[in-house]
C-alpha cells in the first residue's frame, strides 16, 4: 500500500451529447448519479482526501453530492484536463504520496482494477490503458522501441501512423503528489484543442525519471464512460448484468438475469426466487425461500423467511415477517410492518401501520395510521378513514376481530378485543369487546309498493 493517496474525480465537462440541463455526472446509473459511483470507488481505497473538480452545471453537482469527506473545487473555465487537476492541486494532501485521478463519467471502474493501479506505491506514474478493435477518440500510448511508454497523443494531435495504434490511454492514472504542482505548471496549451492535456505529464515524468507503467482492467467494460444517453443505457445494462450474475453466484434463481433491475443493494438469503422484471430499489433485504412474483417493484425493504409476494405489489419501506402472502397487486407503504403469517390481497393498502400475526385483508382494503392486532380479519373495501381534512389519527383493532365488509373507520377509534362490525357499517365510536356492532341504516321492505309507470302524452 503506498503511504497515502489523494483522488482527484474529474468531473467539470459539459456532456453536451447528453441533451440536459443536469450536468452529466448526476445522471443516474441504477439510480444513482454516475458521480456517485465513482465517489464510492474512491472512498472504498480510504484516501486522505477526495477532491471533485467541477464547473458546468453551476453548483449543482456540489449541492447534490455534499458530504464531509469531499472537497469540491470549481474550474471555471474548463481549459483540459491538466487544468482540471491542477485546480485541485493545492487541495491535496502533500505528505500522500499518490495521487489517483479518476473520471467522474467512467462509473463501473471496479475496485481490484484500482488497486492494481495503486500497489506500486508513489514514485511512478502509472497509467490504465486498453487495447481496443477501434481505437477512434481515444489518446494513443506511445513506447520506444524497448516498450517503455514515452507519451500519449490525442487522436487530433495524431499522425496517420499514430492513430493506427490501439493501445488507448482510459485517462484514469496514478501520479506522485510530489511532482504535481510542477508538472501541472510545466503544461502548455500549444496543440489541436488549445487545452491543457493531462496527458503531457508523461515526458514530464520521463524527464524526471520517473518510472512509467500501464496497467489493464480486469474487465473491458470497466474503462466505459458515459457521453450520451444511450452509453449510459448500455452502462446500465452492463451494471445490472453483473449485478445478476453476482446474486446468481450467491445462490439467487432469477427467472430471467437480463430482467432484474437492481438500483441499490439487494441481500438474499437461500433459495430466494425472484421473477421476472422486477425493480429492487434502496437496501432491500429477502429471507431465505422468499418468492418475489413478476413486476414487482421493492424498495428500502426487508421480507422474512418463506414470504411470497404475488404479482404487481409494490412494496415500499415496510417490514414483512416471515410466511406472509403479499399480492397480487398489493401496495404497501412506508411504515407498513406485519408480523408472520400476515395475508395482503389484492387492490390492499397499508400504510404506517402494524399488522399481528396471522391477520388477513384479503381484498380491497385501506389500512393508513392503524394498529391491527393478530388473527384479525378485515372484509373487502374497508377503510380507515384517518385523515379529517386536517390531521392524522390513529384506529385500533385489537386482537381477534372481525371486520364486515365495506366498514368504514372513522379514527380516532378503538375496535376491541374480539369485535364483529357488521358490513357496510360506519364506525365512528369505540365499540365494546365480543360484541357484534352495527352502524347502517335498517333495511326497510314496502309491501303494496308499485314501480312506476311511463306517462303517457
Ligand atoms: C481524455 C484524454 C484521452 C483519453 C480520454 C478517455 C486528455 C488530454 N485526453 O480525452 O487521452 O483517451 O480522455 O476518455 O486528458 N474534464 C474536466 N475539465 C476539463 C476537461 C475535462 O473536468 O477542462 C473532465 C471531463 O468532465 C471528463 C474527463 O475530464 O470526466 C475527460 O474529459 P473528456 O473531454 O471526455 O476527455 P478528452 O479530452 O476527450
Ligand atoms: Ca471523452
Amino acid at each position: 500500500m503506498p503511504a497515502g493517496l489523494n483522488v482527484v474525480i474529474l468531473a467539470a465537462g459539459q456532456g453536451k451529447r447528453m441533451h440536459s440541463r443536469l450536468p452529466k455526472v448526476l445522471h443516474a446509473l441504477a439510480g444513482r448519479p454516475l458521480l456517485a459511483h465513482v465517489i464510492a470507488r474512491a472512498r472504498a481505497l480510504k484516501p486522505a482526501r477526495i477532491v471533485v473538480v467541477y464547473g458546468h452545471g453551476g453548483e449543482q453537482v456540489p449541492q447534490a453530492m455534499a458530504a464531509a469527506d469531499l472537497t469540491f473545487v470549481r474550474q471555471q473555465p474548463q481549459l483540459g484536463t491538466g487544468h482540471a487537476l491542477a485546480q485541485a492541486q493545492p487541495h491535496l494532501l502533500a505528505s500522500a504520496g499518490l495521487t489517483l485521478v479518476l473520471y467522474g463519467d467512467v462509473p463501473l471502474i471496479g475496485d481490484e482494477t484500482l488497486a492494481a493501479m495503486i500497489a506500486g506505491g508513489g514514485d511512478r506514474l502509472t497509467l490504465l490503458t486498453a487495447d481496443l478493435d477501434d481505437p477512434a477518440g481515444y489518446g494513443r500510448i506511445i513506447r520506444n522501441r524497448r516498450g517503455s511508454i514515452t507519451g500519449i497523443v490525442e487522436e487530433k494531435d495524431a499522425s496517420a501512423e499514430q492513430r493506427k495504434i490501439r493501445e488507448v490511454n482510459t485517462g484514469t492514472l496514478a501520479l506522485p503528489t510530489g511532482h504535481l504542482q510542477d508538472w501541472t505548471a510545466k503544461l502548455s496549451n500549444r496543440n489541436a484543442q488549445n487545452e491543457y492535456y493531462l496527458t503531457d505529464v508523461v515526458p514530464l515524468a520521463v524527464a524526471d525519471k520517473v518510472a512509467v507503467g500501464s496497467v489493464k482492467a480486469r474487465a473491458e467494460w470497466e474503462i466505459l464512460g458515459v457521453n450520451s444517453k444511450q452509453q449510459l443505457a448500455h452502462l446500465e445494462r452492463i451494471h445490472q448484468r453483473e449485478n445478476a450474475a453476482r446474486l446468481m453466484d450467491a445462490g439467487v434463481t432469477l427467472a430471467d438475469p437480463s430482467r432484474l433491475d437492481v438500483r441499490g443493494s439487494l441481500a438474499c438469503g437461500a433459495d430466494v426466487r425472484i421473477d421476472v422484471n422486477c425493480v429492487f430499489e434502496g437496501n432491500v433485504k429477502l429471507g431465505e425461500r422468499v418468492e418475489i412474483g413478476a413486476h414487482c417493484v421493492v424498495r428500502d425493504t426487508e421480507i422474512g423467511a418463506d414470504t411470497r409476494v404475488e404479482p404487481f405489489s409494490h412494496i415500499d419501506t415496510a417490514k414483512i415477517g416471515a410466511n406472509c402472502r403479499i399480492g397480487p397487486y398489493a401496495r404497501l407503504r412506508p411504515g407498513a410492518r406485519l408480523a408472520q403469517e400476515v395475508h395482503i390481497g389484492n387492490f390492499v393498502e397499508v400504510k404506517e401501520a402494524d399488522i399481528g400475526a396471522r391477520s388477513k385483508m384479503n381484498h380491497l382494503a385501506y389500512i393508513g395510521d392503524a394498529t391491527v392486532g393478530r388473527d384479525v380479519n378485515i372484509g373487502a373495501g374497508t377503510i380507515t378513514c384517518n385523515y379529517d381534512g386536517v390531521n392524522k389519527h390513529r384506529t385500533v383493532i385489537e386482537d381477534d376481530c372481525f371486520i364486515g365488509s365495506d366498514a368504514t373507520l372513522v379514527a380516532p377509534v378503538t375496535i376491541a378485543r374480539g369485535s364483529y362490525i357488521g358490513a357496510g357499517s360506519t364506525i365512528n365510536k369505540n365499540t365494546p369487546a365480543g360484541q357484534l356492532t352495527l352502524a347502517r341504516a335498517k333495511q326497510v321492505s314496502l309491501a303494496g309498493w308499485k314501480p312506476p309507470k311511463k306517462e303517457k302524452r
